[in-house]
């Protein structure tokens, strides 16, 4: 959800105001993927990186996280949405981490979507702390070294019992990952759309899922309609090379 400050910039607007358009767009778009009966939806919002930002702008975005957790309980249980919180929640404070366990516990049970808000979240550091479990749970004897596999790994992460993501929507004009979701984004496919994200609409959202509709996901398997292509030395031309 990339570019609330450049929306407000352009406004006139302090940077705070982006992130509080932005917080409010979210909540419209969590609707309309309720609408598409969309099972999963992880969003970035505060990286592992993010920390570095001038103190006040941290200081808003946690207590807009805050606020907004508070409001969006009763749509947590009146929609079946269940949410998981992934991230370091070192730095968060006492009350943010008993207020985020809380919903957790409350909707875990819940089927028609998950909702995973990413918050003080960074890939590498959640593959370093999957390592750390990991190394623990061998040194203990829970775990052979022989038993790890993807499938165990996984289990390791934040995102643990989540399918990985079918398509990444990234808003804002960037075209880089910005260290989310490392693992997970293997197969994932990729749109990038030069819209702030406080202007993102739910029709926006239509149109990306139909541009993903037209994506041919093949997942390192072969192409089914070359299947009759020669394989031989001389049909490998350099793009195919470079095709995984
Ligand atoms: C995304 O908007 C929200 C967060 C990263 C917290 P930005 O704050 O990154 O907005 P730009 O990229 O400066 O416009
Ligand atoms: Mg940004």
């Amino acid at each position: 959800m990339d570019g609330n400050g450049r929306w407000a910039q352009k406004r006139g607007l302090p940077r705070f105001m982006g992130h509080k358009k932005g917080a409010e767009v979210l909540r419209r778009i969590v609707r309309a993927v309720l609408g598409h009966r969309i099972p999963f939806l992880t969003v970035y919002a505060f990286s592992s990186e993010n920390w570095k930002r001038p103190p006040a702008e941290v200081r808003y975005i946690l207590h807009l996280f805050e606020r907004h957790l508070e409001r969006e309980a009763r749509q947590l249980i009146e929609h079946d949405i269940r949410l998981r919180v992934i991230g370091d929640r070192s730095r968060f404070s006492d009350r943010l981490r008993t207020q985020i366990e809380d919903l957790e516990k409350l909707s875990q049970n819940h089927k028609t979507l998950t909702l995973q808000v990413a918050f003080g979240y960074g890939g590498r550091d959640e593959l370093v702390r999957a390592a750390k479990t990991l190394a623990r749970d061998v040194k203990t004897g829970t775990l052979a070294v022989d038993d790890i596999d993807q499938a165990c790994l996984e289990d390791y992460l934040y995102t643990g019992g989540v399918p990985d993501p079918d398509l990444l929507v990234r808003t804002g004009g960037e075209q880089r990952i910005s260290n989310y979701l490392l693992w997970q984004m293997a197969y994932t496919e990729f749109l990038f759309k030069p819209t702030f994200w406080p202007d993102f609409t739910p029709r926006m959202l239509d149109s990306v899922l139909t541009t993903y509709k037209t994506r041919d996901r093949r997942f390192g398997d072969a192409d089914p309609s070359r299947e009759n292509i020669a394989f031989s030395p001389t049909s490998l031309t350099g793009a195919t090379l470079a095709t995984p």
